[in-house]
């Protein structure tokens, strides 16, 4: 089992950390964020997509409408947030098993809406705020027999 336990001390400490977490990333992978409002998931989400390859110019922000955006790096990367999710069915216009399931990297703002869609063999990072600037950053690979 891989567990990682960083101490963030700034939003650039932050991306940085994900860049070097995103080497770690294989097809298929799926990160679930759980943090709460302001935490950094969107933050973190940045510095996997920069570590992805993702060109630097394009915007990393939450998808508004369509739940889930796209970019194509090293991997394909999608970035799904479900913070406005209130139902199940409300998931049924995302193509989530193919996403979940497929050979990009899955990331997953708010995986607590995902229910039983929730991924077993995934990283769980979890991201508390500690003070102003600083995170606690904990990162598990669940589910896997490798690490
Ligand atoms: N060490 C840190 N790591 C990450 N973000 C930090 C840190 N210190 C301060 N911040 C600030 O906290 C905010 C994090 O915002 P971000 O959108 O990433 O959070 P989020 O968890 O995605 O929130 P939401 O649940 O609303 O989507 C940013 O304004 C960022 O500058
Ligand atoms: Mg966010």
């Amino acid at each position: 089992m891989c567990k990682i336990n960083y101490l963030s001390k700034s939003a650039d400490d932050t991306v940085g950390f994900a860049i070097t977490f995103a080497e770690k990333l294989k097809p298929g992978d799926v990160v679930t964020l759980w943090g709460d409002m302001g935490a950094g998931k969107t933050t973190f989400t940045r510095g996997l997509a920069w570590g992805l390859g993702i060109p630097r110019k394009c915007p990393i922000t939450s998808p508004t409408f369509t739940l889930v955006n796209e970019y194509s790096g090293r991997l394909t990367l999608y970035h799904i947030d479900l913070y406005r999710v209130q139902a199940t069915e409300d998931l049924e216009t995302l193509p989530l098993r193919e996403i979940l399931f497929g050979d990009g990297v899955a990331v997953v703002e708010w995986p607590e809406k995902l229910g039983e869609v929730l991924p077993e063999n995934r990283w769980d990072v979890r991201i508390k705020i500690v003070d102003e600037n600083s995170r606690r950053i904990e990162i598990e690979q669940i589910g896997a027999d490798e690490p």
